[in-house]
């Protein structure tokens, strides 16, 4: 995101760079553990429903206002009505939130990279590894802190040019990878039941929780309701077909989330039996479950340190984007250099990242709402922030700005195919269901009621 406002120079340029920002750790590490917890087949039915409805007229929306604006979130609501600003500057909270934490697993990743790197494999592969990791009060801050620098280094030298080159290589790289990794998982004895799982819808398990779960994964995995996607939005060509590239972008998310499950899932029923227990593993899923693949594998070793690389690869070029983010709030706000605003939020990841790592370990008293202080960020984020943004978006453009202007933009090069059904979306359905998980979202955290 330089500072004069250059484009993508083709259309695959700005899928890619759209692609390179939503795929990362919500697709590789949070979506499987979120399908094994919330029913397998069930969550992912919804995942891909709320996808191609919701998530699609989210995105059209959200890349519209920014090429049509071509400003970053929190100009562009303004430029649109004065009076409604205030949803950009909303928006701008959720990366300040989900950064840090992001940093914290990344530096999960950097330790797994390395612990393939120095053949521990089997240790690695034992039910104990990863809490005794994650509770030790120096290690994971040190990982956490060196994952933050990296981060913070790239933004502040401003490469990223480099990154978009690397990612054309390592991208395919990890879609390969992570084919051969689970037809591996899936010829495990054993799996066939997780695939079952996975893959055929239990109807009975739906509820309201399967929905939030999802919906709040669809915001997450594809960068919405955070105003990242305005801004990707604003370099955007006049000539791009908008429908499409939301389309591209919207497949190539979900499939690597759906590779990424089928990786994950059929190989907790193989190695850990599929007991609530196991599946219920939460943040720390991929890397107790994983570690046990690849120590049954011929040359586990290698291809694991390979994935982890990979994976470290995809996260970064994540929190990059992230931290960019943050970094050009600062300096378009307050007028400060990139030095500046990137050394300050360099500051804040760390200030915010250490309270989190610890928060497993030493600090695991503190626990704001009877969760851990990761598990509380992801939710105050996931499931109240961005909802609330999604929803004063839709309304905004529903009912003030009008669903014809997004049209007119989105139809600049090429028809919208799917005109009655993004009005009907964007101003009722959208709206109303967002009400309905949000309210359902905070009484389920305030234990007004049991799931
Ligand atoms: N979508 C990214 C992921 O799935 C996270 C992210 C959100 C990255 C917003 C950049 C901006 O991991």
């Amino acid at each position: 995101m330089e500072k004069q406002r250059g484009s993508f120079t083709n259309k695959l340029g700005f899928v890619l760079a759209a692609a390179g920002s939503a795929v990362g750790l919500g697709n590789l590490w949070r979506f499987p553990y979120l399908a094994a917890k919330y029913g397998g087949g069930i969550f992912l039915l919804v995942y891909i429903v709320l996808a191609v409805t919701f998530g699609f007229a989210l995105m059209v929306t959200e890349i519209a206002i920014g090429r049509k604006t071509h400003l970053s979130a929190v100009g562009a609501y303004a430029a649109l009505d004065k009076r409604f600003g205030f949803i950009g500057y909303l928006s701008s909270i959720v990366p300040f939130i989900i950064t840090p934490y992001y940093c914290v697993i990344g530096g999960w990743v950097l330790k797994y990279f390395t612990v393939f790197l120095t053949n521990q494999v089997a240790e690695a592969a034992g039910d104990e590894f990863f809490t005794g990791f994650i509770t030790q009060p120096a290690a994971p801050v040190i990982f956490f802190v060196i994952y933050a620098g990296a981060t913070a280094l790239v933004v502040m030298m401003g490469v990223e040019k480099g990154i978009e080159k690397a990612s054309r290589v390592m991208m395919p790289l990890l879609i390969v990878l992570t084919v051969v990794i689970a037809v591996f998982s899936v010829a495990q004895p054993g799996a066939m039941e997780g695939l079952i799982y996975y893959l055929k819808p239990d109807f009975g398990r739906f509820s309201a929780t399967t929905v939030l779960a999802a919906m709040g994964q669809l915001f997450y995995s594809m960068s919405l309701a955070m105003g990242i996607m305005i801004t990707y939005g604003s370099y955007m060509k006049k000539e791009t077909h908008l429908e499409k590239s939301v389309r591209q972008i919207e497949l190539f998310d979900t499939g690597i989330a759906f590779m990424a499950g089928l990786m994950i899932i059929p190989a907790v029923f193989a190695f850990s039996g599929g007991s609530e227990e196991a599946l219920g593993k939460g943040p720390s899923l991929m890397f107790v479950t994983l570690p046990k693949v690849f120590n049954s594998m011929k040359f586990g070793t290698v291809i694991g340190a390979v994935f982890f690389l990979l994976v470290l690869f995809a996260a970064l070029t994540s929190s990059i984007s992230l931290m960019e983010t943050l970094v050009s709030i600062l300096m378009d706000k307050l007028g400060w250099k990139r030095r500046k605003a990137s050394i300050v939020t360099a500051v804040y990841l760390l200030a915010v990242g250490i309270p989190v790592s610890l928060g497993f370990g030493v600090w695991d008293f503190i626990a704001p709402m009877g969760m851990s202080l990761l598990d509380f960020f992801d939710f105050l984020s996931n499931s109240v922030l961005m909802p609330i943004v999604a929803f004063l978006t839709c309304i905004f453009i529903g009912f003030v700005v009008k669903p014809e202007t997004i049209i007119e933009e989105a139809e600049v090069n090429g028809e919208l195919k799917s005109k009655k059904f993004y009005k009907v979306m964007i101003k009722y359905i959208a709206p109303v269901c967002l009400v309905a998980i949000l309210i359902f979202a905070v009484m389920e955290a305030m234990g007004a009621i049991a799931v």
